[in-house]
Order: C-alpha cells, then sequence, then structure tokens
C-alpha cells in the first residue's frame, strides 16, 4: 500500500509509474512506433522499406543525421568507416586479460568505455555525423570478430578494404589461413536485415540507460557503455540467446509443445516463452515478421545446420508460434512474437555462436543510441534525469547504539 501524502512533497504531485510504461521521458523525432498497429519507423521511413531496399551503413546514416545520404556521402561514410576499422593495438590486452569464459558483452561495454582514453578528442555536435561515431560504428564490430577469434585461440583477421560493413565482419568472424571463408551473399544481406531491424527503438531499456547516463554529461563512450551492460539482460537484448536456450531445452529434454505452452502459462513455473510479449506491441512485432523472412533466405537443405543449413530448432519455433497464437492466454494477453524470437536462428544460421547474439544486437543498436545521445545533447529542454520516487521506509527513527541492537 502507498501513503498517498508521500506523493506529494514541496515541488508539487509525483507520478508514480513502475517500469514507466506511461511516462514520456523526451520528445524525439527519430523512431515511430505504433503498438496497437505493429508500425515501426526510422525518421518516418517504414521498417519494411529499409528492410528491403536499404543498407545497415545507410540506415545509420539515416537515424544519426535525419535524412537518407545522397551517393557522395554514402560514399564518405563507407570510407570513413573503413579508414576507422582497426583496434589500437593496445586494447587487444582487454582480451589476454579477461577469464575465456567471460560474456563477450561485459567485455564489450569495458572496451567501448575504455575507447575515452584511446580517442579523447571533443565531438563537434553541429557535425551531421562526427568521426567519434564513425569510429564507434566500426570498432565495434572489429571488437567483436577479435573476441570471437581469441576466444577460440584463431589467429585474428584484419578488416579488407574492399568489403562492405556487413561483409567485413563476416570475414573477420569466419576467415582462416586453412579455409578461406568465401563470402555469401544471402548472409550479408541477412546480416544488413538484422542490424537494420535492431538499429532503433525509441526509448526501450538500455536507449533509456543512454539518454540517462548522458544527461549527466558525461562523454559519449561512457553512456554507450552503459547501454550495452542494459542490453545484456534476458528481459531485453539478452532474450534473443535466451530463445535458442528455450528451443534446445524442448528439443533436449523432448518436451511437447503443448506441454512447453502450458509451462508458459504456470505462473509457478519460472519457464517463460522467451522471444514472446513486448511492452508496446500489442500485435505482431513488424520485425520478426520480416526475420522470419529471412529464415527462408539463408536457411538452405545443402548445409549443415550449424552453417546455413536447415536448422529443427526452426520446426519447433514455428509450431511454438501456432500454438500459443492460438491459446486464450496469450490471446488476451497480447503476447505476439517479437523480433528475438526468429533472429537467433537467423544467427544461427550464419555461424554466429549462441553467447555472441547480445552483442550482434548491441552493433546494431549503436546507430540508434548515438542518434538518441546526439538528439538529447542537443535539446534546449534537457535536464539532468533525476526520477523521483514514493519513499516507504521508516518516517523517523532514532539511531540505536551498537550494544543494544
Ligand atoms: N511468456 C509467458 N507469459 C508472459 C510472457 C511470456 N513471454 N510475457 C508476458 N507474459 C505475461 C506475464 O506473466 C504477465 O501476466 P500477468 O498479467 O498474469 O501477471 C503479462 O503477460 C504481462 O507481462 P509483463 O511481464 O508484465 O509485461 P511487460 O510489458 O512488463 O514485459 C516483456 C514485456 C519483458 C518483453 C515480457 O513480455 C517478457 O518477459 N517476454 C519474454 C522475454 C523477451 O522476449 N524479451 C524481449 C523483448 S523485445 C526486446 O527487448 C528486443
Amino acid at each position: 500500500a502507498i501513503d498517498i501524502r508521500s506523493l506529494r512533497d514541496s515541488t508539487g504531485l509525483i507520478t508514480y509509474d513502475p517500469g514507466f510504461g506511461n511516462t514520456g521521458s523526451c520528445s524525439s523525432a527519430i523512431t515511430f512506433m505504433d503498438g496497437e498497429r505493429g508500425i515501426l519507423r526510422y525518421r518516418g521511413i517504414p521498417i519494411e522499406q529499409l528492410a528491403e531496399r536499404s543498407t545497415f551503413v545507410e540506415t545509420a546514416y539515416l537515424l544519426i543525421t535525419g535524412k537518407l545520404p545522397n551517393r557522395e556521402e554514402l560514399t564518405h561514410t563507407s570510407v570513413m568507416l573503413n579508414d576507422a576499422s582497426l583496434l589500437h593495438e593496445d586494447m587487444k590486452i582487454f582480451y589476454q586479460n579477461y577469464p575465456s569464459k567471460a560474456h563477450p558483452m561485459g567485455i564489450l561495454s569495458a572496451m567501448v568505455n575504455a575507447m575515452r582514453s584511446f580517442y579523447p578528442e571533443l565531438i563537434d555536435l553541429e557535425e551531421d555525423i562526427s568521426i567519434t561515431f564513425l569510429r564507434l560504428i566500426s570498432k565495434v564490430r572489429t571488437m567483436a570478430a577479435m573476441a570471437y577469434k581469441i576466444s577460440k585461440g584463431h589467429k585474428t583477421v584484419y578488416p579488407r578494404p574492399d568489403y562492405s560493413y556487413a561483409a567485413n565482419f563476416l570475414h573477420m568472424m569466419f576467415d582462416n589461413p586453412v579455409i578461406p571463408y568465401e563470402m555469401d551473399y544471402d548472409m550479408v544481406q541477412a546480416l544488413n536485415v538484422f542490424w537494420i531491424l535492431h538499429a532503433d527503438h525509441e526509448q526501450n531499456c538500455s536507449t533509456a540507460a543512454v539518454r540517462v547516463v548522458g544527461s549527466g554529461q558525461v562523454n559519449v563512450y561512457a553512456a554507450i557503455s552503459a547501454g550495452i551492460s542494459a542490453l545484456w539482460g534476458p528481459l531485453h537484448g539478452g532474450a534473443n540467446q535466451a530463445v535458442i536456450g528455450m528451443l534446445e531445452q524442448i528439443r533436449n529434454e523432448g518436451l511437447t509443445i503443448s506441454k512447453a505452452v502450458a509451462k508458459a502459462k504456470d505462473k509457478n513455473d519460472p519457464f517463460r516463452l522467451m522471444g514472446f510479449g513486448h511492452r508496446v506491441y500489442k500485435t505482431y512485432d513488424p520485425r520478426a515478421k520480416i526475420m522470419k523472412k529471412m529464415c527462408d533466405l539463408i536457411l538452405k537443405k545443402d548445409r549443415p545446420a550449424e552453417n546455413g543449413g536447415m536448422d529443427p530448432l526452426l520446426d519447433i519455433a514455428m509450431a511454438l508460434e501456432d500454438a500459443a497464437l492460438a491459446d486464450p492466454y496469450f490471446q488476451e494477453k497480447n503476447l505476439y512474437p517479437n523480433v528475438d524470437f526468429y533472429s537467433g536462428i537467423v544467427l544461427r544460421a550464419m555461424g554466429i555462436p549462441t553467447n555472441m547474439f547480445t552483442v550482434m544486437f548491441a552493433i546494431g543498436r549503436l546507430p540508434g543510441w548515438l542518434a538518441q545521445w546526439r538528439e538529447d545533447a542537443l535539446d534546449p529542454l534537457r535536464k539532468i534525469s533525476r526520477p523521483r520516487q514514493v519513499y516507504t521506509g521508516e518516517t523517523i527513527t532514532d539511531y540505536t547504539p551498537m550494544d543494544e541492537r
């Protein structure tokens, strides 16, 4: 029970909104979402059009600057991204000093925070897209690929200037001196689409973290590092990893689909349908529809499951989706697949290990975080974020000396 008197203080009435479900924390011109109708637009452009016609780099430019680049601007951005792709050699020490089982999200957030010490130049906020932003977008991809190579005990692979942003990531991840990686342009397209779909999603948990931390006027690397940490959780970016865990559990334990659905409905069972439900979407997540199509593009019959072959987990996922959508519990609560439901299957088909799924999400979300950080920094009405609370503790109590406790 809340003591209603505590909702008032000298500054007036305080709203109490756990999880901020109904609280607008800023005004923004970046991303539009309509959760009832399943609409998502970046700078007014429907996500379906961007997924079909754009690339991740172009979409990043759109989010940050507010407009699509012309040919010259896009070429310039790509050249700058290529120029910035190498890591300072001294940063490699991070990988060596982490335990081999360390989660790559922890390593990534620490390395991004450390970038401030390696690249301390200040950002010119008036510039449409600053070198600091391009450096972050480019190097985060290199850091992720290097983390993977080092975790495998393999030699790191440097980026190639003739490859696009997405192709270069696959090259750095999978090329090796014994078996050179043969570029598969369906995979490159699927990766572009995966990153485009994740590039922004208005005031979600990690973006809100970037804005809140940024409002204290920390440097951009510290704010992005906070976003990466927030994304790590299984209710947010960690859900794509959790979906695969859930599908494997269903397969390995021989759970029937109806048993899995029953477990998800049982409030005494911690099992939830991961990749289902969303704070804003009360209908099918438009990104999940596109991600499902990507499964059709890249899953090929003639390949092993870990490298683009037919994945038995996809059959389980589709059966689970059908059963849940037909179930009154999920219907009444408006629980539909979200972007994470099929994204893990797409990433698995690319050969991305499960513990790197959330890192893949972070690379994709980075342009959105940067766009939101910049919008906030340029907002003349910006104030330091400082929510209030409803105090429920003792009103006043005396200090008890140690001997009397
Ligand atoms: N499986 C079973 N029941 C669910 C699920 C689910 N996946 N999601 C929500 N519910 C139920 C809750 O138990 C709750 O039931 P109740 O009203 O009887 O108590 C009701 O639906 C509302 O759920 P909340 O958790 O209160 O909704 P909220 O908006 O706070 O949470 C969230 C949204 C975190 C996404 C939730 O649906 C969930 O945990 N989903 C699974 C994790 C997931 O897929 N996360 C990815 C989100 S998308 C992203 O970050 C990219």
